[in-house]
């Protein structure tokens, strides 16, 4: 077994990684832990050159259980050269901006990264049925690999998800529960049924290994950029597990020797209907206070009580980050943009992401000769209503 042990992110404690783990006794998530140096000796540029090209590359810092795969990983860093010099940023635009589309991953997400992990360990572990709360895209890729492994799952999400997410679960066989409520109303149905169930919980955090397969995004940027970092990271941020699990590799990284002390500043994007990050941010806390009435047509940043808050927070201080809203009318837009310069049919959060980089491009928090990674976290293709809103008010007509 790669993995060490688990230990908790908040108060330390140890917790054997053989059997079944959950959250710490103290509330708080748990982090898998590997010997870095033995993977450091085979884990390297070189290697890499000859390996599959899905996340399970990274074979060494990942938990080596029998996988249930389906391709993910490995997605393309697009040079978007057009949409860079549209910035403005100093005298010129911006001539090193990429994005990173996951998209292109299986059942249209990043959320895929961290079923793929969470899953093969689940199913090593003996779980008999999984279940999760979702915003719409963890529970389409959750559905996937729970079929995948020939596992049955319950996905509990709120009535108003992306229809998409709920025919691509029905399509994938698992039950699907939709509540009248908001994600954290879903968490809450998933961990009141489980135990007299006998649901094997996925939801974010509270189980080690999503974070495995997420952070396996900070490796890969590693690697496309030729054992590079960029200077910047803007993340659109709901349970932050993305952004979590990149700052890990990157310690991770350094623990290897690949890199030194510095780190790409990681900026978390949320939406101004849905903000319990940038406000506490803002109010300079360690923690943040659950968002009253979040509504955004952003349906994975409509996570109003973040469990991981006090990472997500620790990591934006710890890079030299920052962290800001948008406004879902300018979300469509920039997705419009997005579309229209690049060739990249993104989702709402991934969008997100074009219009933190202008304001913090125009403020000159971002410099023009940085290199600035935007990750579109998923496709438009799941996101029919909102496409059919930025499309009628940019004109498009009746659809
Ligand atoms: C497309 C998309 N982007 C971003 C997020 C937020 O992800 P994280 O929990 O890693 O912050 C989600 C979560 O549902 C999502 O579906
Ligand atoms: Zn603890």
């Amino acid at each position: 077994m790669n993995v060490l042990e688990l230990e908790c992110s908040a108060c330390g404690r140890k917790y054997d990684a053989s059997i079944e783990q959950h959250l710490c006794t103290c509330g708080k998530p748990l982090l898998a832990r590997y010997d870095l140096r033995r993977a450091a000796a085979t884990l390297n540029l070189e290697n890499l050159k000859s390996r599959p090209r899905t996340l399970w590359r990274y074979a060494e810092v990942l938990p080596n259980d029998p996988t249930v795969s389906l391709g993910e990983g490995m997605t393309a860093l697009v040079h978007a050269e057009r949409l860079g010099a549209s910035i403005v940023c100093g005298l010129g635009g911006l001539q090193h901006l990429f994005i990173k589309d996951e998209g292109l991953n299986p059942t249209g997400s990043f959320k895929a990264r961290g079923m793929t992990t969470a899953v093969s360990r689940a199913k090593q572990l003996g779980a008999k049925a999984l279940a999760a709360p979702t915003a719409g895209n963890a529970g389409g890729a959750l559905a996937a690999y729970a079929a995948a492994a020939g596992l049955p799952a319950v996905i509990v999400m709120p009535a108003d998800a992306p229809v998409a997410n709920v025919m691509e679960c029905q399509a994938f066989g698992a039950k699907v529960v939709k509540l009248n409520g908001l994600i954290s109303d879903c968490g809450k149905y998933v961990a009141e049924h489980k135990d007299r169930e006998g649901w094997y919980d996925v939801s974010t955090l509270k189980e080690p290994y999503r974070i495995e397969g997420k952070k396996t995004m900070g490796y890969e940027l590693w690697e496309q950029f030729g054992g590079k970092l960029p200077d910047v990271i803007l993340y659109p941020t709901g349970g932050g597990v993305g952004l979590i699990g990149m700052c890990k590799a990157f310690d991770e990284m350094q623990e290897m020797g690949w890199i030194g002390a510095e780190r790409p500043r990681m900026v978390a994007v949320q939406a101004e209907g849905c903000a319990p990050i940038v406000r506490a941010w803002e109010a300079h806390q360690s923690s943040a206070q659950f968002f009253p009435n979040a509504a955004t047509v952003a349906s994975g940043l409509r996570v109003p009580g973040p469990l991981g808050d006090l990472m997500i927070l620790s990591m934006l201080r710890q890079t030299k980050g920052t962290a800001l809203t948008v406004t879902d009318d300018e979300m469509l837009h920039a997705g419009r943009e997005l579309a229209s310069m690049e060739g990249i049919f993104a989702a709402p959060e991934g969008a997100a992401t074009v219009i933190a980089t202008r304001k913090l491009a125009a403020s000159g928090w971002i410099q023009p000769e940085e290199t600035v990674v935007l990750f579109n976290t998923g496709t438009g293709y799941k996101y029919a209503e909102a496409w059919q809103r930025a499309l009628q008010s940019a004109g498009g007509g009746a659809l």
